[in-house]
């Protein structure tokens, strides 16, 4: 009979609360909802895409948060990696100006579409680099990311709950 006989084989027996695994799907649930943007840019109305809009900038806002409040700061610790740290936060920068500038627009106004398509593009190569370098980077440090997955998940269920988001559901 297979026992579990430490909290650690416990957490890992969860793989969802894999830091990196908690990242990589909040990036592909992203990525799906720009390429949705992109393939119903000629035919949704304005209120589809505002939706759309809404929903990919409000998951993107809350993503970056939760990576500003826990994972960057205890990556910043556990590897000596300070450039590409500062040059993450940059893009996050980046972004949510981009996101802000988008917010103050009307679907209907051209520059809506442009926005949102560069916005999909900066986040694309945001996010080959942080999963290409930053969460290679993480596997190899001595970080516990399951620790680290459940501080991100709280982190996550207070700012929805602050927001007044309803919880978030999980595909
Ligand atoms: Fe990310
Ligand atoms: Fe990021």
């Amino acid at each position: 009979m297979t026992t579990i006989t430490s909290t650690t084989e416990l957490s890992n027996a969860n793989p969802s609360q894999d830091a990196i695994l908690l990242l990589t799907r909040d990036h592909k649930k992203a990525q799906a909802l720009f390429k949705k943007i992109e393939d119903l840019k000629e035919s949704a109305s304005s209120a589809e895409k505002f939706e759309l809009a809404k929903q990919v900038c409000g998951d993107l806002l809350i993503h970056m948060m939760i990576e500003e409040s826990v994972f960057y700061p205890a990556l910043r610790k556990a590897i000596d990696e300070e450039d590409l740290l500062n040059e993450a936060q940059v893009e996050h920068d980046g972004a949510k100006d981009l996101i802000e500038q988008i917010g103050r627009l009307e679907p209907s106004d051209p520059m809506f579409d442009a926005k949102l398509k560069v916005l999909g593009e900066q986040i694309e190569h945001h996010v080959k680099e942080e999963e290409n370098e930053m969460f290679k980077e993480a596997r190899n440090s001595d970080l516990d990311l399951n620790a680290l997955g459940q501080r991100l998940v709280a982190a996550k269920k207070d700012l929805r709950r602050e927001l007044g988001l309803p919880p978030e559901e999980i595909s």
